[in-house]
């Protein structure tokens, strides 16, 4: 019988090497053959660590299980899933609500084993795409409606396109693992739970764009996506996966793995680049666009790992089957990051269109405090704080940005109706102090002025005078820094205002 436990960094914190281990010694004592497979998590983080059973009808789930339960599980008949548990696992309400296409593999797979990935579709996608020449993979690319699962949204197809068209003796894709937003966790989850869909989706872009070396920047606060990504790499190479003539093809493609030093703007496509390189990370002004002067100045694909292990789904499946999901501009399914105070935490992949109150709500069960919940950032620590009125949103990059907000990653950290909106708003700013690169004025200096002026407004000292002050600082970072980090962190704070103004000590501005 075959038993499933994730190896996961999250169910790992909360015991599942050793709920392993007791499951296959309890085999053992009973003279049970078990083989305990060790796969992704399922991203219902509440029920890890969450055990899976194998049966004709599909996995039987239990969970959470402490490892002092496994006897007792063992001994009631778990290994023949006697025990109801939680039923099927796919049969659960957390994932019939899903559509899951960038992570169909995860939880289901060994992550390691290269017969697991193929049995389940892997590499379907890389083979549609060496069938066909790079400038179809890229408007297939185009045409499925991806962007950018970063934050941007740009369209990743156009910024392919870009990089084709430049002509250079070497291209390289790189991609961003530097999952650095508060509440973002599913480029873990991928690169740990499937990391071959990565390597398969960096190795279709660099048929598509003509590159030949690739890189992946992850994060060292990751050391098991580290862990779990080298070793996939050396299987891959064994393989033939990576190398020359991939797949029987002329395609030569490599892939490395580059491990950062904790710098959250380090995640920004420039100070990336430049840490890549061996440099200190410090943003690069734009233009030139990475597409065309990236990595040693040489044209660069620079995805985030969502980005990338989409692409293989689109392949596999057609463009149109990938657009036909979403709505308006935001095309496929989006990998959304349930975490803060939160019943029920962890990953939903899902069509863009469900709404935030859906997911925070009827997903995610409202707050773990069981408090009502008074407040939501999306999109990270440079997202805007949502307000409870604003739930029927729909999960759309056009719409979050009509409402003053953003999707960006797609982490959604949830707060209960004891948070201090004013706090949060002094945190954006000692944040971008924290982390800016110290490149430009605005942000530099301004992330610090912001949190004594903050400061003073929650002092009650000349509150309306700081207030205007506020404003101005605002508005001078929003349109004088050089990247994301100081340009958005006026976002936080505004939204902070706008909602929540009575934390402030002034009335709040909108009720919307
Ligand atoms: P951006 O809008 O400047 O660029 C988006 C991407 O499009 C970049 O890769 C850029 O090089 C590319 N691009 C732009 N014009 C192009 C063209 N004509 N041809 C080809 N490529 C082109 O945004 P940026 O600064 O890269 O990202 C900001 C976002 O990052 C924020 O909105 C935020 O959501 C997100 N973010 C994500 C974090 C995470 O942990 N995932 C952390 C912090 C921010
Ligand atoms: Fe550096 Fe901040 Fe300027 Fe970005 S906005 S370049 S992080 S100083």
């Amino acid at each position: 019988v075959r038993v499933f436990v994730p190896r996961d960094a999250a169910a790992r914190s909360v015991g599942a090497d050793e709920v392993a281990e007791r499951i296959a010694a309890a085999a053992a004592t009973a003279g049970r053959t078990v083989e305990v497979v060790r796969t992704g998590s399922r991203g219902m983080l509440w029920l890890e660590p969450l055990v899976e059973v194998e049966t004709p009808a599909g996995r039987v789930g239990y969970g959470p299980v402490a490892p002092e339960e496994v006897d007792g599980l063992v001994a009631a008949g778990l290994l023949d899933a006697t025990p109801e548990g939680l039923g099927l696992v796919e049969d659960l309400p957390w994932m019939r609500r899903q559509q899951r296409l960038t992570f169909a593999r995860v939880g289901v797979v060994d992550p390691l084993s290269a017969d697991d990935f193929e049995a389940h579709g892997g590499y379907a996608g890389l083979r549609a795409a060496l069938a066909m020449e790079p400038a179809a993979v890229v408007e297939e690319v185009v045409s499925s409606g991806l962007r950018g699962r970063g934050g941007a949204g740009f369209p990743t197809g156009i910024k392919w396109r870009t990089v084709l068209g430049a002509t250079a003796d070497i291209k390289f894709v790189c991609c961003n693992a530097d999952e650095g937003d508060s509440g973002t966790f599913a480029d873990r989850m991928l690169i740990e739970g499937d990391p071959f869909t990565l390597i398969e989706g960096m190795t279709i872009a660099a048929h598509a764009v003509g590159a030949t070396e690739g890189y992946v920047y992850l994060r060292s606060e990751y050391p098991e996506a580290v862990e779990t990504l080298s070793a996939a790499i050396e299987i891959a190479r064994a393989r033939g996966w990576l190398g020359e003539r991939i797949l029987g093809s002329e395609l030569t493609f490599d892939l490395h793995v580059r491990v950062g030093a904790g710098a959250y703007i380090c995640g920004e496509e420039t100070s990336m680049l430049e840490s890549l390189e061996g440099k200190r990370g410090m943003v690069r002004a734009k233009p030139p666009i990475p597409a065309l002067e990236g990595l040693f100045g040489r044209p660069t694909v620079v995805n985030n790992v969502l980005s990338l292990a989409t692409v293989p789904t689109i392949l596999a499946g057609g463009a149109a089957a990938y657009a036909a999901y979403g709505m308006g501009r935001s095309l496929g399914t989006n990998v959304f990051q349930l975490g803060g105070n939160i019943a029920r935490g962890g990953i939903v992949e899902t069509a863009f269109g469900i709404t935030l109150g859906e997911l925070v709500e009827d997903l995610g069960g409202g707050a773990a405090s069981g408090r009502p919940v008074r407040a939501v950032q999306v999109g990270g620590p440079l997202g805007a704080y949502v307000p409870t009125t604003q739930f029927d949103l729909p999960m759309d990059y056009e719409s979050f940005a009509a409402a003053g907000a953003m999707v960006g990653h797609g982490g959604i950290v949830v707060f209960d109706d004891t948070v201090d909106m004013s706090s949060m708003a002094r945190f954006a700013f000692s944040f971008c102090a924290e982390e800016s690169c110290g490149k430009c004025t605005p942000c530099r200096v301004g992330a610090v002025r912001g949190v004594e002026t903050i400061d003073r407004i929650r002092a009650g000292e000349d509150r309306s005078k700081n207030l205007v002050l506020l404003d101005d600082l605002c508005e001078l970072m929003t349109d004088g820094s050089l990247c994301a980090m100081g340009g958005l962190t006026p976002l936080p704070v505004r939204s902070a205002l706008r909602h929540f103004g009575e934390d402030f000590g002034v009335p709040a501005t909108t009720t919307t």
